[in-house]
């Protein structure tokens, strides 16, 4: 059984059913993360866009590298985020190599291919696989100093003891003077977050339901779509935006030839996706659980965002 059946039958017959969110972005899946990016409701790449279009120079002034240095993209996808700061480095005569990281082999072609491109002049090394596999063996070998980059509120997407984790074991892939630039939605009106996830189109909703078009499509499973619908809501109390799907009635799924077969009841409910948002408190908790220590923020203008530069503590 593949990865991608054996977690979702797990999930789906958990007595809470729940999905893995990194299960959204097969190729249609991804075309709709697109297309949410670029909704007006959904403000959180602009306000990156902003921050790294307008601030690279402070943020490599903060770096504080004075020899070859490299810039570790983990999950790097298209690479739009961080075209702004690979531009400004380049053109003000940096000596760095730029090293983006993704599971998506094709996503790296793309990526390389537009860079050398547009930045003929970057040094680039494209690395396809596993984040810390690359980390241990990449880093291993550097002495260089690295700026690890993890951008675009990824972060938001793991639950709090998966986000330790994941920071500790960055924590432990990096060595003394290497740095983390972390992308972090902040807390700010609610109404604000509520509509990003909620948007008027619809796309976040086909973005969900795509979930279950993929099992469809991949494991053969016999989901009837439109018995589904998606629901979100967004708790200010505790920064956590929660997305779900709903049965909307009493059904049985089968997930595949050989998978098992799934009872829903009416209104119940799987639990796709959180994404998360911080204040600037639990950021510094967060780093300091991690071994981490804030050294600045680089925040969009509205404030609704930062790129968080960690340093080891
Ligand atoms: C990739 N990740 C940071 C997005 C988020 O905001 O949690 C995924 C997403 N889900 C719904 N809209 C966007």
């Amino acid at each position: 059984m593949s990865t991608f059946a054996e977690d979702m039958s797990r999930g789906l017959s958990a007595p809470q059913k729940h999905t893995s969110s990194k299960y959204f972005y097969d190729d249609r899946g991804s075309q709709l993360f697109q297309a949410i990016m670029e909704m007006p409701e959904y403000y959180l790449p602009n306000c990156e866009f902003e921050i790294l279009q307008e601030q690279s120079p402070d943020i490599v002034a903060a770096l504080d590298f004075t020899e070859h240095f490299n810039i570790v993209e983990l999950g790097a996808g298209d690479g739009l985020k961080t075209y702004h700061l690979l531009r400004y480095l380049v053109n003000a005569g940096f000596d760095f190599t730029y090293l983006p990281v993704d599971i998506s082999s094709e996503a790296m072609k793309q990526l390389q291919a537009k860079l050398q491109r547009e930045l003929p002049d970057l040094k680039i090394e494209a690395l396809v696989g596993d984040y810390f596999q690359i980390l241990g063996e990449r880093l291993g070998v550097e002495s260089s100093p690295n700026l690890l980059l993890f951008l675009g509120s990824n972060i938001g997407n793991y639950h709090p003891a998966e986000a330790r984790d994941l920071l500790q074991r960055f924590h432990r892939a990096i060595r003394p003077g290497d740095k983390l630039l972390l992308g972090v939605d902040l807390q700010k009106n609610p109404n604000i977050i509520r509509r990003a996830y909620n948007d008027a189109a619809g796309i976040t909703r086909s973005f969900n339901l795509n979930l279950l078009e993929r099992m469809n499509r991949e494991l053969g499973a016999n989901f009837v779509v439109e018995q589904f619908d998606f629901y979100c809501s967004y708790n200010p109390q505790n920064g956590e935006v929660r997305s779900y799907l709903v049965s909307l009635c009493a059904q049985q799924v089968q997930l595949g030839p050989t998978g098992p077969r799934i009872a829903f009841g009416e209104h119940e409910l799987i639990a796709t996706e959180l994404s998360r948002k911080y204040t600037y408190a639990e950021l510094e908790q967060l780093a300091g659980d991690c071994g981490f220590r804030v050294a600045s923020h680089f925040r969009d203008r509205r404030g609704y965002f930062t790129d968080s530069l960690w340093v080891r503590g």
